[in-house]
């Protein structure tokens, strides 16, 4: 082979986005990605960002295609800072050509930045040849978008905070395994016109760390908080759960609500996905199911596999309600090709269990 041709390395990674049950919502260090609380997330199954990073000495500029098209303006400068980063670190002068695409909309509201940076890091280390851990992978996607930090792996996620100025102890991990609980479902409610997001995220938390009075009282309760979660879902008790995430979410909008100038992420159909939950909880005399949104207008309902059917069809007959589509938990980011060469998903777990 000539050896121009060697010196192309090439790596494909997929991974999924995830649903915060702990929102991070806020950055001691917005530079390096630091959040004032920790955050615990469910890794979802199906859904898949697939990116592909090719370091190539014919190119003379980097290239950047997202779903098909030449990326422009912010998406395409981000993607190049996380390039940047690892030819720092692998001392690599190439440049490179990104390609990557959704599985699902990406102006769905369906975290593509977890999925995207989490998938673009992954890639782009391999194809420069840094074997990094999954913690490694973890630390390096955080710092292209924070929840992506939790999107390396599956299952159910936590993100501890850390305390480091240098965010070495800034990392996800898995708490319990994509397998853990089989009965729980997360019904996705996909919102009629839903808005684009005004203010990135990283800019929106910031805000409301400055402006919203009930920021403090949030951050001191959350350690309680995270604690009480990660023990019901260890106990699998959706009960004690239901209702924690519930009022986890409540307090996240409340935060969000009361940041100067306000941001509101939903429509009137997202609060009636809302309401619908609090209604079924009501009539069933328990919890059967609990909402979570992130910054924006979509809504995750969680419930059990036995009130799955009556669930998704009240929820889908909402007005103003477009789809639902069920998930569960799944696998976390795996490396699907190197070098041309395809890469088995099996060594790979194996692999990354052992490192973790
Ligand atoms: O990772 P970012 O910068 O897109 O921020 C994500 C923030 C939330 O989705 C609202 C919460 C979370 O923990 O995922």
């Amino acid at each position: 082979m000539p050896r121009a041709r060697l010196e192309v390395r090439s790596a494909t990674v997929e991974a999924p986005p995830n649903i915060a049950l702990v929102k991070y919502w806020g950055c001691r260090d917005p530079e390096l990605v630091l959040p004032y609380n920790s955050s615990v997330s469910v890794t979802l199954a199906g859904l898949r960002s697939r990116t592909r990073v090719r370091f190539d000495p014919e190119l003379s500029a980097d290239r950047v295609v997202l779903n098909g098209a030449p990326a422009a303006g912010s998406p395409r400068e981000a993607a190049i800072r996380m390039l940047d980063r690892v030819r720092e670190r692998a001392g690599l002068g190439l440049r490179a050509e990104v390609t990557s695409d959704n599985n699902f909309p990406t102006a769905s509201g369906l975290a593509s930045s977890a999925s995207g940076f989490a998938a673009l890091a992954g890639a782009a280390s391999a194809a420069a040849g840094l074997d990094l851990s999954p913690r490694e992978l973890s630390r390096l996607a955080r710092l292209g978008s924070g929840s992506a930090a939790r999107s390396v792996f599956g299952g159910f996620v936590l993100w501890r905070a850390g305390t480091r100025s240098d965010g070495r102890d800034s990392y996800a991990r898995t708490i319990f395994g994509p397998a853990h609980w089989p009965q729980l479902a997360d019904v996705v409610v996909l919102i009629e016109n839903a808005p684009e997001k005004a203010v990135r995220s990283a800019e929106a938390m910031q805000a409301t760390v400055r402006t919203s009075p009930d920021y403090p009282g949030r951050l001191e309760r959350l350690p309680g908080e995270i604690d009480r979660i990660v023990r019901a879902i260890g106990a699998r008790d959706a009960d004690r759960l239901f209702p924690l995430v519930m009022e986890e979410c409540d307090s996240f909008r409340d935060v969000c609500e009361t940041t100067r100038p306000s941001l509101d992420y939903l429509t009137p159909a997202s609060r009636a996905v809302l309401s619908e939950v609090r209604v079924l909880n009501r009539a069933a005399g328990r919890p059967v199911a609990a909402y979570t949104h992130d910054a924006g207008a979509h809504v995750h309902v969680f419930t059990l596999d036995r009130h799955l059917r009556s669930v998704r069809r009240a929820l889908a007959a909402l007005p103003g309600v477009r789809a639902t589509q069920v998930v569960r938990p799944g696998a976390g980011a795996h490396l699907v090709e190197r070098n041309g060469r395809r890469v088995r998903r099996a060594a790979e777990g194996r692999r990354r269990r052992a490192r973790t």
